[in-house]
């Protein structure tokens, strides 16, 4: 019989899934809360009847230490990890022009319709090869037979292509995590950057995307740079086939919906709840991204507001921002501007015994989030774009009873979520009709909703996502394969 090959899942992304914490006199390991983190481990961990079985799983990404800090700490902290780790160590000046240039003042707000927001340098795109050739070069002295390797994202999209040059017969998926643009948009890229993205893609045997509309983009994209045509969402290059789907991500559903009926959060729940007697609670948090549409959405409540003043000192909006790519100069601007709008809707509207906005610009620990979530009567999430956007995914999650979310119809989670109440981000007056629909919505028709959404959240879990994708990346590699025999 011949020998078994070990099977080995790779994946690659910009960051790794964890950071080093110095503690006193030693250095330990955090991991992070990302659903992909959680997704391997329940994959790893739970029943596997019928899935694709690995070995062992390598994670590959930029080191967020230092060479030295690596070298000191003590590798028996590393198993604590389901998986092994191999950080890429890059030199800061070429990952500064990388990430806060390329990746994101070029590729960022173009792939999210910003257009005037990208900037044209082609030494950021200098910089982006570069780190992306460093991470082939990584890849290439591990890869073995048997290995399935998984691409993640925007800064990674010129990686599938140099691998393959390298390795023909590789099993290389790739998955885009922000929104893939309309041909109208992708083009308004320098050309020799258009041709190198589209064909580092092509790299890949499949590709997947959150929505049919990206999957759409991309197919279009792929026939205006390359001439390449499609059938049934298969590509058809030259010398072999690939594919891109939509695979819709979604979050661990009973990490959140349990948690939701700990204690501790049922404690938290009440003490904010007795802070806010007799209001209505509107919760937002997102990243500080000119992306989430916060300016827009605070205009949306002051709107609100304005156009029902009965409604004034009975409901409180509680917005979390959450610091994020604080050298880009987009984003610093944007906390400026945010800042004071919000200085400006308490001033005019504040009374001696209320305050219609309390902001928090700072991370939230678990527990505390998904409190909010639980205790606020409205989830309002309303993103200028966004590739999927998880936090009205969580929000829908942590509900016990009821609670409305109200979603912007440019997030790619509208297209999973219908029952929420679904506004143009834009459109203040819009908005402002919205939350009235939200407050007066009644509590029977509001469980309704909840349990539909809830019951389609628990069909789809981050890990049906991730077997569902390993499962069609086999597909096609086997496929590939059926056709190169005939
Ligand atoms: O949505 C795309 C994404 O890259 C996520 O994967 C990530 O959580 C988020 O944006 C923040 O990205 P960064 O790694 O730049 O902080």
């Amino acid at each position: 019989m011949p020998e078994r090959i070990p099977k080995r899942l790779i994946i690659v992304s910009n960051r790794l899934p964890f950071q080093l914490i110095k503690q006193a006199n030693r250095t330990e390991i955090k991991e992070s809360d990302g659903g992909l983190v959680s997704a391997l481990k329940s994959y790893f961990e739970g029943d596997r009847d019928g899935q694709i079985q690995f070995d062992s799983i390598l994670w590959i990404g930029s080191a967020e230490f230092s060479e030295k800090a690596w070298m000191d700490f003590d590798k028996d902290e590393l198993e604590k990890l389901p998986y092994t780790v191999e950080p890429i160590f890059i030199d800061k000046k070429v990952y500064h022009k990388y990430y806060n240039g390329f990746c994101n003042a070029t590729l960022w707000p173009l792939f999210h319709y910003f257009p005037s927001f990208v900037e044209f340098d082609n030494k950021t795109f200098a910089a982006y090869e570069e780190v992306n050739q460093q991470f082939s070069e990584r890849i290439l002295m591990t890869l073995t037979p048997g290995d399935i390797l998984w691409i993640h994202d925007y800064q990674l999209m010129l990686l599938p292509s140099m691998v393959r040059k390298k390795l023909p017969d590789a099993t290389i998926g790739f998955f885009l995590h922000i929104p893939f643009p309309s041909f109208e948009i992708f083009r308004l890229l320098h050309r020799p950057w258009k041709e190198k993205l589209t064909e580092g893609l092509l790299g890949a045997d499949l590709i997947g995307f959150h929505t049919h509309e990206y999957v759409q983009h991309f197919l279009k994209t792929v026939q205006m740079v390359k001439g390449y045509d499609h059938q049934f969402r298969t590509i058809l290059l030259p010398d072999r086939v690939l594919k891109a789907e939509m695979f819709p991500l979604g979050i661990d559903f009973s990490k959140f919906h349990n948690a939701a009926l700990l204690h501790q959060v049922m404690e938290r729940k009440t003490e904010i709840k007795s802070n806010f007697a007799d209001k209505k609670i509107i919760f937002s948090v997102d990243r500080l991204d000119y992306t989430k549409g916060i300016t827009h959405r605070l205009a949306g409540f002051e709107s609100f507001l304005e156009n029902h003043p009965e409604w004034r000192e009975k409901i409180v909006f509680i917005l979390v921002v959450v610091p994020s790519r604080q050298i880009v100069s987009k984003y610093n601007e944007r906390k400026k501007l945010i800042e004071e709008e919000i200085g400006g809707i308490n001033g005019r509207y504040a009374t001696l015994g209320w305050q219609p906005i309390i902001y928090r610009y700072n991370y939230l620990s678990f527990h505390e989030l998904v409190s909010m979530y639980n205790v606020a009567d409205i989830g309002l999430i309303t993103p200028l774009r966004d590739g999927m956007n998880l936090v009205a995914k969580e929000y829908v999650a942590s509900q016990t009873d009821r609670g409305v979310l109200i979603l912007s119809e440019l997030a790619g989670a509208a297209n999973e979520l219908g029952e929420a109440i679904l506004v143009n981000p834009m459109d203040k007056d819009e908005m402002s009709d919205a939350i009235l629909q939200a407050v007066l919505m009644p509590a029977e028709t509001q469980r309704q909703k909840i349990q539909v959404l809830q019951q389609r959240l628990k069909d789809y879990t981050v890990t049906h996502w991730l077997a569902d994708f390993l499962r069609q990346l086999e597909e096609t590699k086997q496929h590939q394969r059926t056709q190169q025999t005939k």
